[in-house]
């Protein structure tokens, strides 16, 4: 059984990397007794682009039917989660939604499942548990008033009709900065994010472990 997780930071070791972690550690806790690998797969490490909307992945009797026929970096990726066990995407927020990078791979890994008949059926091959991790400076009433939310909602409908609906969990007022007197940022307290930094993200990461270790019924 193989669990992946897709970091759609370009950071490697930053706020979505540490909880994306954090879950499949929670994963691998709440399986113990079964065999189940885990892997992080970094998008910005890959050389790819959304959707081309050539629509091989629709021609009726097309080589490529319900398969995304574009040959770069993320081909791989693609096949390698279709036939996942489980699925964990993280996201860092950029101007209110997930980054262009993780769109771009969702385009490119639904939308060859999706069918325009009258229902609109997924032909996903396997449709195995999913969740969504997103990670913010904005405080949790910023994010519910601004329309965060229903960006958000946009992309879990997408995943919950494609594949099936994700568990979600917001890390809100991360910590951006290793050093906030280094950079113009005066629209943040330095003490006030490194408070929060210190308490609220140990128990961001502990959710993160609780979603993991639930995600695999
Ligand atoms: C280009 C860019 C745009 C951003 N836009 C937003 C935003 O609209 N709302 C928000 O709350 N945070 C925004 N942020 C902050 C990040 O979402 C936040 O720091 C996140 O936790 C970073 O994740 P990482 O540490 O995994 O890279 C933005 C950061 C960048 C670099």
């Amino acid at each position: 059984m193989k669990v992946y997780a897709i970091n759609g930071s370009p950071r490697k070791n930053k706020n979505t990397a540490t909880l994306l972690q954090k879950a499949l550690d929670g994963v691998k806790e709440s399986t113990k007794d079964k065999e189940i690998e885990t892997e992080i797969i970094n998008l910005y490490d890959l050389n790819y682009t959304g959707c081309k909307s050539c629509f091989a992945c629709k021609r009726v009797g097309g080589a490529s039917y319900g398969k995304c026929p574009v040959k770069d970096d993320i081909q791989e990726v693609l096949e390698k989660v279709s036939q996942a066990d489980g699925l964990i995407l993280g996201s860092p927020i950029y101007f209110g939604n997930i980054t262009g990078q993780l769109l771009s791979f969702l385009e490119r890994l639904l939308f060859p499942y999706l069918v325009y008949d009258k229902n609109h059926s997924s032909i996903a091959p396997k449709k195995m548990p999913t969740a969504f991790i997103y990670t913010m400076n904005a405080l949790e009433e910023y994010m519910d008033k601004s329309g965060y939310l229903s960006n958000f909602n946009n992309i879990e409908s997408a995943l919950g009709h494609i594949l099936t609906k994700p568990l979600v969990m917001y890390s809100n007022n991360t910590y951006q900065f290793d050093d906030y007197s280094k950079y113009k940022a005066d629209a943040f307290s330095q003490d006030e994010k490194a408070e929060h930094r210190k308490v609220q993200f140990p128990l961001d990461c502990q959710k993160a472990f609780e979603l993991g270790a639930s995600l695999i019924k």
